[in-house]
């Protein structure tokens, strides 16, 4: 049994999906774990604490105190005691305080005190999700190291249909039981990932860079650090942010100065997974001064940059693995096979531009892994955190 002994702290919250916490809770509990729950006051409204405390033999927690004996209920207790919190459901007011760090449930103060690392299934309706607000809360929970089970699309409460549902508990388990699985299987091993687009600066005002937002770069620092590995994670310009304790940022600029920093971290790893979207060429005169306009053409002229990938390839001990990207828009498998044998990788991981949903800024990606064998795997599309754990999957089998 996966989840043998391990303990569990259920958070429920005020969602119609409440009713599927219990079957959630089943399923834990004949895998084997032990489970607490902790419900907010909206989520009694869902479903009863009796229900769920005959499920799990354990009194459900709700409030800070009982209120006929004054017993307190210790958050912190709580945050020593889990090997995992999950919050199934997660409504968006709830997403936003632990977001936010505001501490006005039990559920709450809990998800703060947390020493376990915490899986999050959110519920809402279509319009609530796709919200900027939810999904910036979300991108902040995701930055702290939280991992976030996506929602299913289908029918609602609401009776209209979109993305918002509470993935089936069955998913869900699958989630959990493969956190635990890879769990620490990565710990000792040092991983260098490189992400984001670069900036090569024109004048003081003016770059040229690329599409790039940095998040399949980070999803891959995300889930190496989650299974255990110390990560250094150089990138771009993006707006995303990391706080993982197993994360080490480096941010850069041009392409230059990935390459710098890149080498030099290089020495010490077990891995390097290139994502960055490096700029070729950078202008060969940096202006100091902004460039005024002027009745004529502008010629910019273009120098190469330094190939990080294949420096790194040349630099390779037999124990370290380099793993590159492919952003292709034509002759997608030739170019890629290409360019495994000219930066010398171990293998690459080809995603094209023409397929939807896939390469920048996207929240998906679909790819395929290509090695020196030509032998290829074809990945369906998926979250760039599920893409991620493929590709860390192969990087480390
Ligand atoms: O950041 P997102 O918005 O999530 O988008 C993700 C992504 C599309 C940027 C990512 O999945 C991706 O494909 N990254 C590689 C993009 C790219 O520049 O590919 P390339 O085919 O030009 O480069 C091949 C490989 O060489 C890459 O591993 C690249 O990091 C590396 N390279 C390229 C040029 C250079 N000067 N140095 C390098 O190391």
């Amino acid at each position: 049994m996966v989840l043998k002994d391990k303990h569990i702290v259920l958070g429920i919250t005020g969602s119609i999906a409440a009713y599927k916490a219990a079957s959630l809770a089943r399923l834990l509990i004949k895998a084997g774990a032990e489970v607490q729950i902790v419900i907010t006051p909206s989520g009694k409204e869902f479903i009863t604490p009796v229900t769920l405390s005959a499920l799990t033999g354990k009194p459900v927690v709700s409030e800070f105190f009982t209120a006929n004996d004054g017993t307190w209920h210790s958050h912190v207790d709580l945050g020593q005691w889990a090997d995992l919190m999950l919050i199934a459901p997660a409504t968006a007011a709830t997403l936003a305080k632990m977001a936010n760090g505001i501490a006005d449930n039990m559920l709450i103060t809990s998800y703060l005190s947390m020493k376990a690392p915490v899986i999050i299934a959110p519920a809402m309706d279509l319009d609530m999700f796709a919200h900027p607000s939810t999904t910036q809360n979300i991108e902040l929970l995701r930055s702290y190291g939280n991992i976030v089970v996506e929602p299913a699309a289908g029918e609602l409460a609401s009776r209209l249909t979109g993305k918002g549902r509470m993935e089936e508990p069955e998913k869900i388990m699958a989630v959990v039981e493969n956190f635990f699985t890879r769990q620490g299987s990565l710990s000792k091993k040092k991983v260098l990932i490189t992400a984001g687009p670069t900036y090569e600066r024109i004048d003081p005002v003016r770059f040229i860079g690329n599409y790039s937002s940095g998040k399949m770069g980070f999803a891959l620092a995300e889930e190496c650090a989650r299974r255990g590995a110390e990560v250094t994670l150089v990138t771009g310009p993006v707006s995303l942010k990391t706080n993982h304790p197993g994360i080490t940022r480096i941010d850069v600029e041009s392409a230059a100065e990935m390459y710098n920093v890149s080498i030099k971290a290089f020495l010490s790893m077990d891995a390097a997974i290139l994502c960055a979207a490096v700029a070729d060429f950078r202008p060969a005169e940096q202006y100091a001064e902004k460039v005024k306009r002027s009745g004529d053409m502008l010629n910019i002229s273009l120098v190469p940059n330094k190939d990080i990938a294949a420096s790194l390839g040349k630099m390779k001990k037999a124990n370290q693995l380099l793993v590159g990207f492919a952003l292709e828009t034509n002759d997608e498998e030739t170019n890629a096979l290409k360019k495994i044998i000219k930066k010398n990788l171990d293998f690459i991981v080809l995603n094209s531009l023409n397929d939807a949903g896939a390469g920048f800024k996207y929240e998906t990606n679909k790819i395929t892994i290509l090695n020196r064998n030509g032998e290829r795997k074809d990945f369906a599309l998926k979250t760039k955190k599920e893409v991620a754990s493929d590709i860390i999957d192969e990087t480390f089998p």
